[in-house]
């Protein structure tokens, strides 16, 4: 039985690499029943070619730039649950197309889960370093002032994705 919320545009999960948004975007969907959508697997078959390889062969630049344009189409497609990648609420204009056309919703967790669960599946081209714990660690110190002026913060410390996405569905019933 889906949650009783009306939902009339897209609810777009931000945060670092590791903080479970697509994982919990999945079973938000779900729960809502309204499509799921992850904005780096649209990036992938629109360049036919893994996140890795963009940043490989063209570079972090251009992956931003199709970045931008994969979100901006699909923040005109209607209500879904979009997982972004880590960096895209970062760029400027990318921010202000989720800002105006959808609900943010930052999934807050602490470096040690983020280690934790970054670890486990490879292929983040940006925690390809000698300390993937301090690049991290530098990420938050960048991005958590800018993540913070998402619509709805969660903090999800160490629970389990069900319940962060009863966070998330208490949130968006109180919105
Ligand atoms: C990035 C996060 C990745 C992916 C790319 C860059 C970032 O997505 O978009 O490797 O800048 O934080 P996830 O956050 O889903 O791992």
């Amino acid at each position: 039985m889906p949650d009783a919320i009306k939902i009339d545009q897209p609810l777009v999960l931000i945060g670092l690499m590791g903080a479970g948004k697509s994982t919990v975007g999945r079973r938000l969907a779900a729960r809502l029943d309204i499509a799921f959508v992850d904005s780096d697997d649209e990036i992938e078959s629109a360049a036919d070619c893994s996140i890795s390889d963009i940043f490989e062969i063209y570079g972090e630049p251009e992956f931003r730039a199709l970045e931008k344009r994969v979100i901006d189409r699909l923040m005109g497609e209607g209500p879904m649950v979009l997982a972004t990648g880590g960096g895209a609420f970062i760029n400027e204009q990318t921010r202000a197309r989720v800002l105006e056309s959808g609900t943010s919703i930052w999934l807050n967790a602490d470096l040690d889960v983020l280690v934790e669960r970054t670890s486990r599946r490879g292929g983040r081209p940006l925690l390809k370093t000698n300390d993937p714990r301090e690049t991290l660690k530098k990420l938050i110190d960048e991005r958590y002032p800018i993540y913070a002026k998402a619509n709805i913060i969660i903090d999800t410390n160490n629970d389990s994705m069900d319940s962060t996405v009863d966070k998330i569905i208490d949130a968006l019933k109180k919105d």
